[in-house]
Parts: C-alpha cells; sequence; structure tokens
C-alpha cells in the first residue's frame, strides 16, 4: 500500500460539532474521521488524520509529510487566512496537497476570503461541510494513481 494521506485539521476544529453548529454543522471531529477513513479505504488509501491548535504543530506535520505521506489534506481553520509559516511549508511539499474549508469562506467576513496557504496547494474545495473531505480524498487518489507528484 502507499504511503497514507495526511489530513490536518487546524485550531478550533476539535470543538466540531458543539462550535458554531449552523456554520459547521453537527458532525463532531470523529465523525469526520471516520467518513475520511472510510472514503479512503473505498479508494485504497490510508489516513493519518489529526487536529492541532498549534501552527507550529502544523508546519511539523507538512514538513513530515515531504517523506512519509503520498499526498495531504488541510484544513488549517483560521491559520489559512494568516499563516505565512503555512504557506511556506506547503510549497516545500512533493507531494500533491488540497485545501478543504467546512464552510463557504467566500459567502462569510471579507477576511476569510483571503487564503494565504492556496498558493501552496493544487486546489481548493469550500462549503461542502464533510462532503468536501471525501472528494478532496477522491481527487488525491486519482492525482497519487498518476504517479503523485506536485
Ligand atoms: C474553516 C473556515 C475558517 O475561516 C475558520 O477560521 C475555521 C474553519 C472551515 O472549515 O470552514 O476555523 O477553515
Amino acid at each position: 500500500m502507499a504511503k497514507p494521506i495526511f489530513i490536518l485539521n487546524g485550531p478550533n476544529l476539535n470543538l466540531l460539532g458543539k462550535r458554531e453548529p449552523e456554520i459547521y454543522g453537527h458532525e463532531t471531529l470523529d465523525d469526520l474521521k471516520a467518513v475520511c477513513e472510510s472514503r479512503a479505504k473505498d479508494c485504497g488509501l490510508a489516513v493519518d488524520f489529526r487536529q492541532s491548535n498549534h501552527e507550529g504543530d502544523l508546519i511539523t506535520w507538512i514538513q513530515e509529510a515531504r517523506e512519509n505521506a503520498s499526498g495531504l489534506i488541510v484544513n488549517a481553520g483560521a491559520l489559512t487566512h494568516t499563516s505565512v509559516g503555512l504557506l511556506d511549508a506547503l510549497l516545500a511539499v512533493p507531494v500533491p496537497s488540497l485545501e478543504v474549508h467546512l464552510s463557504n469562506v467566500f459567502a462569510r467576513e471579507s477576511f476569510r476570503q483571503h487564503s494565504y496557504i492556496s498558493k501552496g496547494v493544487k486546489g481548493v474545495i469550500c462549503g461542502l461541510g464533510p462532503k468536501g473531505y471525501e472528494l478532496a480524498i477522491e481527487a488525491l487518489a486519482a492525482m497519487i494513481g498518476q504517479g503523485g507528484k506536485k
């Protein structure tokens, strides 16, 4: 089997299901993890699913993906809109990476409509809730099947 894909979740996503459910839904992070594992299994991929409230953890994990992952899905939460460090880490990853947001960031406050990290990823999915993660897994599986270069 190929190396796993990393699915990395940033600040406050540990509160999924409790936090602003009208925006982020009622499913918990564990529910989301289960959905991702099942979809990845269908695609023949293993998943390493993580969450941290700390920017440095996410940067370290993205660096780890350089050696240990076949692809990367990142929901950086609020760090999306602030972090050049995450962008630089993503630019240094040789495997395909995708940015995902549960909510439609373009239909929200103006500060959410700019992502620092989009320049470092192959594509962006937003506004589709957990389905967005499933679609990202499918897309990554196709890219990995085609050689998996960035
Ligand atoms: C989010 C959107 C971000 O603007 C926000 O800060 C989050 C979650 C999303 O998944 O919709 O924490 O990344």
